[in-house]
């Protein structure tokens, strides 16, 4: 098999995903597969920018990192050529556009096209280099799941798997202490991954941010729980939920070329509740361990389909494009379709309703 493409740069953005070792490894050997060589940027763009920070990637730098979390090329969610802040001397920052410099940079290494493996951040940032003229193909990653176009994202199911294990481990303790414990999980402003962790964890309260909650329909659900004798609650709440008139809870405010950080909402859950019922209320935030670990098998299979699927794409010429699972299939979307806006819960979705039907208070 041979490609007018003799050579692919490859690099992850955002916040890391389990996944994201096989998507590197499965472009490597399906590029190798094809005669083309494969080159990783290390830290998302950055790598282009530094010394040692292009590599390249052969069958040996690849073995043995499907299972393995992270990536080996590194990240960055800081990284965005598009509004890169420039420090001036005098203290103050300056948010500049490099996207030209960073094809100037691919085009000077002799790279003919690259695969960006990254969430909607990254996916946008491909998507302009592509509509400078550069070719490039990406594959979605994020644990959130909040791509709109792909039916699912690698990493997703491996941090519901996570969450789901730490709310199974929440009920013992919950319990016996006969307390309320609420539990945040990240998903920035999709409830994707607190819905399904939630429902196959059995949570008696799942707080999402598609679903303004109502505290007092929170609290009068713990109650009824309590009356009947089940004297404990487990309160899944995703970092991105708010309240009924509310906005959600940021740890940091957005800025040039980084995303708001969301956090700390369990928080004010759980003094709202301990506050309104007198039961004692204990709130922890699960966090970045839902971003760590081996991926699930179904994980690795996904991460390993896209990545040979983007190099199918690649080597067939068709660029600006991002692949898809659409089941069974994997195929190419359209970038600008893939970035038009975020994937959220759907209210009328079957997940939605299963939950409603088991009796969960979905805060409304
Ligand atoms: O997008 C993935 C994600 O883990 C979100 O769920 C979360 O809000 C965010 O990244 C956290 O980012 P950081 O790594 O900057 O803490």
């Amino acid at each position: 098999m041979t490609s007018p493409i003799r050579s692919i740069a490859v690099n992850t953005g955002g916040g890391d995903a389990p996944g994201l070792n096989a998507v590197i490894r499965a472009v490597v050997l399906a590029a190798q597969t094809r005669g083309i060589d494969v080159y990783g940027i290390r830290r998302g763009y950055e790598g282009l920018f530094m010394d040692d920070g292009v590599v390249h990637l052969n069958r040996d730098a690849v073995r043995g990192i499907t299972h393995l979390g992270g990536t080996i090329l590194g990240t960055t969610n800081r990284g965005n050529p598009l509004e890169w802040p420039v420090e001036r001397p005098d203290g103050t920052v300056e948010v500049v556009d490099r996207s030209d410099e960073v094809v100037a940079e691919l085009r000077k290494r002799r790279l003919d096209a690259l695969i960006a493996i990254g969430g909607d951040g990254s996916l946008r940032i491909a998507h302009a280099l592509a509509e400078k003229g550069f070719p490039v193909v990406g594959v979605p990653k994020t644990i959130d799941n909040d791509l709109e176009a792909t039916q699912l994202t690698f990493g997703f199911v491996t941090a519901v798997e996570t969450a789901t294990d730490a709310i199974d481990r929440l009920h013992s303790t919950a319990e016996s202490h006969r307390r309320v414990m609420v539990v945040e999980l990240m998903g920035r402003h999709a409830g994707w991954i607190s819905l399904f962790a939630g429902v196959a964890g059995s949570a008696d309260v799942i707080l999402i941010p598609e679903i303004p909650y109502d505290i007092e329909k929170v609290c009068a659900s713990i109650q009824a729980r309590y009356a009947t004798g089940r004297e404990f609650a487990i309160v899944v709440v995703a970092e991105g939920a708010r309240p009924l008139g509310g906005g959600q809870v940021l740890v940091e405010e957005a800025k040039a070329g980084r995303a708001a950080r969301l956090g700390g909402v369990a928080e004010q859950v759980g003094a709202a509740i301990e506050a309104r019922t007198g039961r004692e209320t204990r709130t922890l935030v699960l966090g970045h361990l839902q971003r760590g670990g081996s991926p699930t098998a179904y994980d690795r299979l996904l991460a390993l389909r896209f990545g040979a699927a983007a190099v199918e794409m690649a080597a067939a010429g068709r660029f600006d494009v991002m692949v898809a699972l659409d089941p069974p299939h994997v195929h190419a979307v359209p970038l600008a379709e893939a970035v038009s806006r975020l994937k959220t819960v759907p209210l009328d979705g079957e997940v939605v309703r299963t939950a409603r039907d088991l009796g969960t208070c979905l805060g409304d």
